[in-house]
């Protein structure tokens, strides 16, 4: 079988599994949405379905963190999806924390624009749908990417890696156990203003994510697990205590980092290949789940990027890291029972991204079923799954990274480029296309 690029004479989920098959890659497949309409219990909330609209940041917000016009545009358009979850971007909880000046923010001063955000999105799901979602706020500290009002970077480490300068010097212990006071006010703002959970960001190389690999890092939060895990169950304890249990918890976790120890987690070397080694990541899910964590989203540094398996031929080459990102999560919630596991590139897989979520969560690889891209492209598609009917292709995110381009530190706010094209193609001939002219 040889389907052009885009897999449009692939027709039917029924086809794209065979291929995906031939290629090394058992992926169920489900052309039914049954599974897909179920709803979750969380936190005694309910999420209406199983559909996640991951957390998509657009570099848009207002000086103050608060939201602007196009936050309320994104968000009013996943409203509309009627999705069951939606997580919202992360949003930093201290100012040398930020990783662009116009990331989201929460403020004592400006919780009611939040609250009236979330107030619109609950009216408008209610009156399409008769739900509202479950909404997720990710709270972060972009550590080492982390970037001052001028668009100046200003790392804070979490501790030191072979590469770097001799001038980093790893944030100290004292920092820490202030980043856990900051990350428990704003958990507290996140529930007064209305979230029904915060994500306490624990991926993608941010801070608490290297902290998790500081194996070499002295002190209270480096070296044995435990001490690796302290701030994050220190941040979980405390705003659950401060919230009286009534704000949910997740966290967005790495199933494995882009590289290998000592500079990362949950890879293994042999000869020279990388491969997954998910002991630890298992261990640090079973350490959630026992602290009351109800929700985990499972991602990867680079969920794009076949680090695994090799791409066959330029047919399968877009599958193959998230691919094996969703093998991964399959093999964490055989492990871990007992609570919520959200899968991450779905998609990768374009028009049979929710044939893939169906398959994935009737065989019990996963619970939720997370969509990026597609949501910025195309969130209607939503609905569309949900009733188990085929996704327009020309409609679809056709994976060119041009939204990633535009987050390029200091380009400008990042949307769907192709699909969405005003603003977002206007932004991306000022911003990008014409930087490299
Ligand atoms: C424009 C853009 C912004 C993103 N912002 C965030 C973010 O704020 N937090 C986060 O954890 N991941 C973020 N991601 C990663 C996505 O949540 C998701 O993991 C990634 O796009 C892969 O999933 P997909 O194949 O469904 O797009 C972002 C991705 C894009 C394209
Ligand atoms: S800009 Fe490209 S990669 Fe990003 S959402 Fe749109 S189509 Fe997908």
């Amino acid at each position: 079988m040889k389907p052009d690029a885009d897999n449009r004479d692939l027709q039917t989920p029924e086809r794209f599994r065979i291929l995906l098959k031939e290629h090394g890659m058992d992926l169920p497949v489900e052309a039914n949405a049954e599974s897909l309409r179920l709803s979750a219990r969380t936190d005694r909330k309910t999420i209406p379905n199983r559909i996640c609209i991951q957390p998509l940041e657009g570099y848009d917000s207002l000086d103050d963190g608060s939201p602007s016009d196009l936050v309320y545009r994104r968000y009013r358009r996943f409203a509309h999806s009627g999705a069951g979850i939606v997580w919202f971007e992360s949003a930093a909880v201290a100012e040398d924390g930020k990783s662009n000046p116009h990331q989201m923010m929460l403020s004592s001063d400006h919780i009611s624009g939040f609250h009236a955000l979330l107030a619109e999105m609950d009216r408008i799901c209610l009156e399409e749908y008769g739900y509202t979602h479950y909404k997720v706020l990710q709270l972060t500290h972009s550590g080492r990417v982390s970037r001052g009002s001028e668009w100046n970077r200003r790392p804070v480490a979490a501790r030191r890696r072979a590469s770097d300068p001799d001038g980093l010097i790893p944030a100290s212990d004292e920092r820490i156990f202030r980043l856990i006071d900051e990350m428990v006010e704003h958990a507290v703002m996140a529930w007064k203003a209305g979230f029904d959970a915060v994500d306490i960001k624990a991926c993608h190389g941010y801070f608490l994510s290297e902290l998790l690999g500081a194996y070499e890092r002295n002190g209270e939060f480096g070296g044995a697990l435990e001490n690796r895990m302290r701030a994050l169950l220190c941040m979980i304890d405390r705003i659950r205590k401060r919230t009286d249990g009534e704000l949910g918890l997740a966290v967005r976790l790495n199933a494995y980092d882009s590289a290998p120890y000592p500079d990362g987690r949950g890879l293994k070397r042999e000869g020279d290949r990388l491969s997954p080694d998910l002991s630890e990541t298992v261990e640090i899910c079973r350490m959630l789940r026992d602290r009351g964590v109800g929700i985990i989203d499972i991602s990867a540094s680079q969920p794009r990027q076949p680090l695994f398996l090799d791409a066959a031929d330029e047919t399968t080459k877009p599958y193959v890291g998230a691919f094996d990102l969703i093998c991964a999560v399959r093999e964490i919630r055989k492990q871990v029972p007992g609570v919520l596991f959200v899968c991450s590139g779905l998609s990768q897989f374009r028009q049979f991204g929710p044939a893939v979520g169906a398959g994935g969560i009737r065989d019990g690889w996963f619970d939720l079923a997370g969509f990026g891209r597609q949501a910025l492209a195309y969130p209607g598609f939503v609905q569309i799954a949900l009733a188990g009917e085929c996704l327009d292709p020309d409609r679809c995110c056709v994976l060119c990274g041009s939204c990633f381009r535009l987050m390029d530190p200091g380009l400008s706010a990042a949307g769907c480029v192709v699909r969405d094209p005003d603003p977002y193609a206007v932004l991306y001939r000022e911003n990008v296309a014409g930087r490299r002219n």
